[in-house]
This record gives structure tokens, sequence and C-alpha cells, in this order.
């Protein structure tokens, strides 16, 4: 039995939305090969774990849940990977053998999970450091689309400091796109700090509000007669594998968080209320799978998945977002999520391969790429320190 730490949670507007693909993954790992050990980071950063945290239920009362769930701290003891109680007599309560992030958004997903598990020594699931952090970053993730070719919408990006200096700089910069211009903070997800502007006033508005939510600011061109289509690539840098491809269709102007991840109009983007994870979850976007589109798209979309998966050097299952102009049949690639909401299985359904074999394969995968790993060097004997002694050293670059 392989034990997996499902974590997920964490300081990010995407907290909720976590839960939910958090929960998701628990229920449907293969039990006659995975035991699943929830461990869910509070708004508060602090860790949880207990069987309880399996259920939706619990996460609707917070106190409720810290009075059930215990409060711990992970770390690496004599090999093993520990789960010990911050508190009382620190008994250790779990132990697991590798992580499942299931984190969205900033201070998670964005590589400084991945980061911290590296730092301890913990192996996990899916993309590593390099690969999240620039997955996080739209205005990254579009310079390195760009420096391979792949087609990108018009942009421009600034901090807020420089916009503050030099308005109508800036401004000015921004409209030699032309409007209408879309705005997001560069480093957020689930449409948060998202508007459209039609002139100068709605621009500033928008600014304003996307600086609400990062210093960093991305303006782009909007894509006209918008079909949006949604693939994901599953593997890591030796083959990548790509999905059955999805077309969604927003109700609103584009896909606000509601559209995304609560639908039907049910519930509220501030908890989680009203939500049922079973079949439903982020799955109830209005999606149409497979997408209808020619064929030709659909293969520019494939190849274009493969080299944006390699580029960003990803691992595990990505989703893959593009917009399309229907008219001038035109694909644009949007962004990676480098870890999707309910992690896109129901990508794979459309493959044939269901949740709990989607999850099998990532973790197999994960659990090669870590033995391959450990094997390689990472440090190197070195006597620099017995050579060094603080006045006058040799050999020792930029010490003196
Ligand atoms: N250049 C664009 N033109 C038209 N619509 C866009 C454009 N960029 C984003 N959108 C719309 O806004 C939504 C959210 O933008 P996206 O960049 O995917 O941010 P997030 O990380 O929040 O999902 C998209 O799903 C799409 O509906
Ligand atoms: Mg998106």
């Amino acid at each position: 039995m392989i034990k997996v730490g499902v974590i997920f949670g964490g300081e990010s507007v995407e907290h909720e939305v976590s839960i939910i693909s958090g929960v998701q993954a628990i229920q449907n790992l293969d039990k006659t090969k995975y035991e699943a050990v929830p461990i869910y980071i509070a708004k508060n950063r602090e860790m949880y774990t207990g069987a309880f945290l399996k259920d939706i239920e619990i996460y609707k009362d917070m106190d409720n849940l810290k009075r059930y769930a215990k409060n711990i701290v992970m770390y690496v003891k004599d090999n093993r990977i520990v789960l010990q109680n911050k508190k009382g007599f620190r008994r250790i309560v779990n132990e697991i053998d590798i992580v499942l992030p299931v984190v969205h958004g900033t201070n998670v997903e964005d590589g400084t999970l991945q980061g911290y598990l590296d730092l301890l020594g913990i192996p996990y699931v899916g993309s590593h450091v390099y690969s999240a952090a620039v997955g996080q970053d739209k205005v990254f993730m579009k310079q390195i689309f760009e420096s391979a070719g792949l087609p990108v919408p018009k942009y421009t990006w600034f901090f807020e400091t420089e916009y503050f200096e030099n308005q109508e700089a800036i401004i000015k910069n921004i409209e030699k796109i032309g409007y209408p211009v879309i705005i997001k903070p560069a480093r957020l997800g689930s449409s948060v700090g998202i508007s459209k502007a039609k002139n100068k006033d709605e621009l500033i508005e928008g600014i304003e509000e996307a600086i609400k939510y990062d210093e960093k600011i991305l303006i782009e061109e909007v894509i006209e007669n918008l079909s949006e289509v949604n693939a994901s690539s599953l593997g890591d840098y030796n083959y990548y594998q790509v999905s059955e491809l999805e077309e969604v269709m927003g109700k609103d102007e584009f896909l606000s968080y509601n559209d995304k991840y609560i639908g039907n109009g049910k519930g509220s983007s501030k908890g989680i209320k009203g939500i049922s994870v079973g079949s439903k979850g982020m799955v109830s976007t209005n999606r149409v799978i497979p997408a209808n589109i020619d064929k030709k798209l659909k293969d520019e979309i494939i190849i274009m998945t493969k080299e944006a998966s390699r580029l960003l050097n990803t691992s595990g299952v990505v989703r893959i977002d593009y917009l399309i102009d229907k008219k001038k049949k035109k694909v644009y690639i949007n962004e990676v999520n480098t870890i999707p909401g309910s992690l896109a299985f129901y990508l794979w359904e459309g493959l044939g391969m269901s949740y709990r074999e989607l999850l099998d394969n990532i973790i197999t995968l994960s659990i090669k790429e870590y033995k391959k790993r450990i094997k390689r060097t990472y440090s190197f004997e070195s006597n620099i320190l017995q050579n060094a002694s603080l006045n006058g050293t040799k050999g020792v670059k930029g010490i003196k």
C-alpha cells in the first residue's frame, strides 16, 4: 500500500476550489493500491490531517474542523515522512510515502509548495519548482511561448510602481494594442481581478482593480469571436500524451470564478456551501467534450500542447488553455495550469482513462522520476570550507 499525502488548501484566492479538487482526488484514488492521507492547509497556513478531512462537509465549519482534525507538522525523520501533532504530546499521527499536491494559485501551486517539499526531501507528484513558478506568471509564460514561436495575443506588462510614476506613458503604450483590452493580475487564477476595457476610463478602473491583487499587471488584446478550447497533457519531458479537447462555454463575457468552479449559480465564491463534489464540482461548467472544432485546428492544438509542456518542463497532468478567433480560425495559446481544477480528469475520461487510472498514472510516473532523480548528483564533495580562513582565502571566488 502506498500512502499518498494529498495536500490541498493553502493561502490563496483559490483556497475553496482547491478543497474541492483535493477531496475529489482523495475519493478517486484506487483503494486497492493507495491509501489517501488528507493534508489540509488552512488559510492560517496551519496543516491539518485526519479521516474527517475526506468529507467535504467538514469544511463548512472551520471551528468544527479544528476541533476534529489534528494540527500537524510534516518532516522527514530516519527516512520516513512523518506527520506529527504540533501540540500536546507531539505524537506521530501518520506517515506517508509521497505527496500529491492538489493546490491552486499563489503561495502553493506556484512552486512554493514544491520548493518546500524539495527542501524537506519529500517526493511529490506533478510539476517541479521551475515549471510551477513559470506556470503561475502569465507574463513569463507568454515570453517563453513567444520565444518558441507559439502564437500569443498582443500584450504588454508593467509593475504598479511604474504605472503610478508614469501613468500616461504606460497608457499610451497599452493603447498601441488598441481597445478593447483585457487586464489581468499577472500571477493569479480563477479570473480573479480580470476585467475588460473598451476605453481609457475602463482601462484605469481595470488596472486599479488588478493592482489590488498583484503588483505585476498584464494587458492583452481581446480575442474576438472567441471560442475557448482546453487540452491536457500527461507525462514528462520524456514523452507527453495529449487528452481529448474541451470547448468551454462561459455564460458571462468571460469565464468568471463562479462559472468556472461553482456552476449553475449554486453556492458562492466565498464559501463552499451547496457544492456537490461527487460528479459535479468543477466539471459543472458548461463543457463540450470533444470540442467541436476543425481537424486542422485540433491538430495544431495537439502539437502546441506538447511543445508548451516541453517548454515549461511540466510533469504529471497539466491543462493548457487556448483562445480561438472562430472567424479567422486562429489559435492563440493562453495559459498553462500546472495543477488544473479537478486535475482535468474529465478530459482523460474522453480517451477512456478513468480518474482512478489517471491518478495511478501520475503517481507511478513521479515515483519513477523520483528514483531517477535521487541517483543524479546534486552535491559534490568539496573541501572549500576546510581551506577557507577569514583572512585571505585562496581559490574561493568572491570571498576575500
Ligand atoms: N486575450 C483574451 N481575449 C479574450 N478573452 C480572454 C483573453 N484572455 C482571457 N480571456 C478570458 O478571461 C478568462 C480568464 O483569463 P485567464 O488568462 O485564463 O486567467 P485565469 O488564470 O484567471 O484563468 C479566460 O478564460 C477567457 O474567457
Ligand atoms: Mg484560465
